[in-house]
C-alpha cells in the first residue's frame, strides 16, 4: 500500500517507540518523512536507518518549535502530515507531585504539543492530516498518573477545537489514544514484571500493543482513505477502557 506518496510527513519524538515506527510506516506508504527529538544521536541513528531527515528539536521549547517549523519549510516548503507524539510519562501521588515533574510532564506533553500544533498550522497543507498521541490515560483515571492523565485530556479537548477551526482548509485533526504499548518509554518509567502484570491484568486482549499496531492505525488517519474522519479519538488498547 503505497497511498502517501507525494506526501510530507513530519513526527516530532521519532527517534523511538511509536515515532519512530509510524516513521517506517508512513515512508513504506511512499511518504517523505523527518522525525524529531531531544538527542542528538538517537535521532541521528534513527534517521540514518529509516532513511529519513532528522531534525533536533526539544518540543517542550519554544523557540525549538519556532526554529524547528521554520526550518521545516525552509527545506520542505509545506506539510501534509503531522504527527503530535513526543511525550513522557512520570508518576506521582497527588499528594507528592513535585512541581518540577508537573512542569516538565505538561510542558512537553501538553504546552509543547500545543504550540507544535500552533506553529505548524501555517505550514499544513490544505488536505493535510494531523494525529495527535493521546492515552488512555485521560480515560482510566491511574492512579499516580494525575498528571500524565491531565496533560492527554487536555489533548483531546483541543483536538477536536482544531478540528472545527481548521475544517475550512479540509484540514483533519484526529487524536491515536493507545493502552500499554511495549516501548522505549517502559523502560524510561522502571517497568518491573509486577507492573507489567498488573498492567496486563487490565487489558482484556491480556498483552501489552506493538508500536507497529500503533503506526498502522496512524497510517490509516493520515491518508486519504480517512477523508471524512475528523475531531475523532481512536482507542488502540486490547479493550483497556471497556
Ligand atoms: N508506550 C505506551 O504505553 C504509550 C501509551 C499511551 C500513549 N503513549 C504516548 O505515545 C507517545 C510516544 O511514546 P512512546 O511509547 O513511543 O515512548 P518513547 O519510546 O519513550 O518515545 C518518546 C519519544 O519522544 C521524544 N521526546 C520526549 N520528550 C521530547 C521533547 N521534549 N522534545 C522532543 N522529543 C521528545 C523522545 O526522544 P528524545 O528522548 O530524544 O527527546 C522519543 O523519541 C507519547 O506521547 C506517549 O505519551 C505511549
Amino acid at each position: 500500500m503505497r497511498n502517501l506518496k507525494g506526501k510530507i510527513a513530519l513526527i516530532t519524538g521519532g527517534n523511538s517507540g511509536i515515532g519512530y515506527a509510524t516513521a517506517k510506516e508512513l515512508k513504506k506508504n511512499g511518504a517523505q518523512v523527518i522525525i524529531t527529538g531531544r538527542r542528538k544521536e538517537a535521532v541521528e541513528q534513527a534517521a540514518s536507518v529509516l532513511g529519513v531527515t532528522g531534525l533536533v528539536a526539544d518540543q517542550s521549547n519554544l523557540m525549538d518549535i519556532n526554529d524547528l517549523a521554520m526550518e521545516v519549510a525552509r527545506c520542505f516548503g509545506k506539510i501534509d502530515i503531522l504527527l503530535v507524539n513526543a511525550g513522557v510519562t512520570k508518576f506521582s501521588l497527588i499528594e507528592y507531585m513535585p512541581e518540577s515533574i508537573f512542569d516538565e510532564v505538561m510542558n512537553i506533553n501538553f504546552k509543547g504539543a500545543y504550540f507544535t500544533l500552533s506553529k505548524f498550522i501555517p505550514i499544513l497543507n490544505d488536505n493535510a492530516a494531523v494525529v495527535l498521541l493521546s492515552s488512555t490515560s485521560a480515560h482510566i483515571s491511574p492512579i499516580q498518573a494525575s498528571v500524565y492523565a491531565a496533560s492527554k485530556a487536555a489533548l483531546n479537548a483541543i483536538m477536536k477545537i482544531a478540528a472545527l477551526e481548521l475544517a475550512n482548509r479540509k484540514i483533519r485533526v484526529n487524536a491515536v489514544s493507545p493502552g500499554p504499548v511495549s516501548t522505549e518509554i517502559m523502560g524510561k518509567i522502571g517497568l518491573t514484571q509486577a507492573l507489567e502484570n498488573q498492567m496486563t491484568s487490565t487489558i482484556p486482549l491480556s498483552r501489552f500493543g506493538k508500536a507497529e499496531e500503533v503506526a498502522k492505525l496512524i497510517g490509516f488517519l493520515a491518508s486519504d482513505s480517512a477523508a471524512f474522519i475528523t475531531g475523532s479519538e481512536y482507542l488502540i488498547d486490547g479493550g483497556q477502557c471497556i
